[in-house]
């Protein structure tokens, strides 16, 4: 393990002042939001709807890393320059998803675990070759009536061990993400009781498996309320109750926290890490890596059509720059009105 290497790519996944870009969704579930703005799926509208994001001016200044999924590590950009290779280009990280998936875990109703570690030093060394320096694997842990169990988080927390040691051995920097969903009515001390419960289950398996902590960079859910729960906390409980919990939970050795949005609005996603970053007193860099929270704007101006590619740059140019603002505790709601 080359802890120099990966000590120095994870400091660049939280370079101050920037965040991670999301871009890792699978075929169906990039499919699923194309189709339901009437986008036709296809290899071709994945990659020009990808490289809108990758060729943004506000990129280079706001985006540290880009996660892509196993079809755009392989594709390029108009200009015929592989993905990986353009990114870094632009001062920008490339990343990959390597996990195949949350499926349901036997035994144990409405509970799944994720998969994907058969082959997994294989492929690693594969994309690792593409120009991967970072890689994501994401646990679903699910709040209702009787769960999680701790079979559930005991097998996601495992999982997630074993892929980060296999990352770190190939030099890739595993990006750690246990995400408890945020559906559901329950409130946000539930939310914060199961993200805790889970968050110390995880480092106690990085720690078993020998996995460098500064050699990383988690990715967890922010604690709030249940999409669902009639009692919607406000945007400083948010900042507060996260705060605290991975204060409880996350050594000062890991180097970055970067947030995943999780369904949240793209508002509440840049408002929350704004507060956060205003109390300002954590031992980690607070940044983001969303997906949805940065995209959505810019997927619904676009539409599809070649024509609306500059106002859906513009879109997504201003999410990036909102949160890259809240990275610094330096955003304002009324920004989002006059640009
Ligand atoms: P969202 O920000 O849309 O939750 O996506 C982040 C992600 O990478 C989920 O694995």
């Amino acid at each position: 393990m080359d802890q120099d290497a990966l000590r120095s790519i994870a400091a660049a996944m939280v370079a101050p002042g920037k965040g991670i870009l999301a871009a890792d969704e699978s075929h169906g579930t990039i499919t699923k939001r194309f189709e339901a703005l009437g986008i036709e799926s296809s290899e071709e509208t994945r990659r020009r709807y990808r490289e809108l994001f990758f060729s943004a001016g506000a990129t280079s200044e706001t985006i540290s890393g880009v996660i892509l999924y196993d079809e755009t590590i392989r594709q390029s950009a108009s200009d015929g320059t592989p993905f990986p290779a353009y990114l870094g280009a632009r001062g920008v990280v490339p990343g990959i998803k390597v996990d195949t998936g949350a499926k349901d875990l036997p035994g144990h109703p409405g509970e799944k675990v994720t998969e994907g570690l058969d082959g997994l030093r294989e492929r690693l060394a594969e994309y690792h070759r593409l120009g991967a320096r970072f890689a994501k694997w994401r646990a679903v842990i699910t709040i209702g009536e009787g769960i999680p169990s701790r079979g559930c988080i005991e097998a996601n927390a495992h999982g997630l061990a074993r892929y980060a040691a296999l990352c770190q051995e190939a030099g890739i920097v595993p990006i750690v993400e246990p995400e408890v969903l945020m559906d559901g009515a329950h409130t946000i001390e539930r939310c914060q009781q199961v993200t805790e419960e889970t968050l110390v289950e995880v480092f106690r398996q990085l720690h078993v498996q020998g996995v460098l902590l500064e050699g990383i960079v988690l990715k967890p859910n922010m604690v709030v309320s249940g999409a669902e729960c009639a009692v919607q906390a406000s945007v400083e409980e948010v900042a507060a109750r996260t705060l605290d919990t991975l204060r409880r939970c996350v050594p000062s050795a890991v180097p970055g926290i970067a947030f995943l949005s999780g369904g949240q609005s793209d508002e509440d996603a840049t408002a929350h890490l704004d507060a956060m970053n205003r109390i300002g007193t954590a031992p980690w860099q607070l940044t983001f890596s969303y997906g949805r929270a940065l995209q959505a704007a810019a997927m619904r101006t676009w539409g599809g059509q070649e024509g609306n590619l500059p106002a859906a740059t513009a879109a997504f140019e201003h999410r990036a720059r909102m949160n890259g603002l809240a990275r610094a505790g330096r955003y304002e709601a009324a920004m989002e009105s006059a640009t």
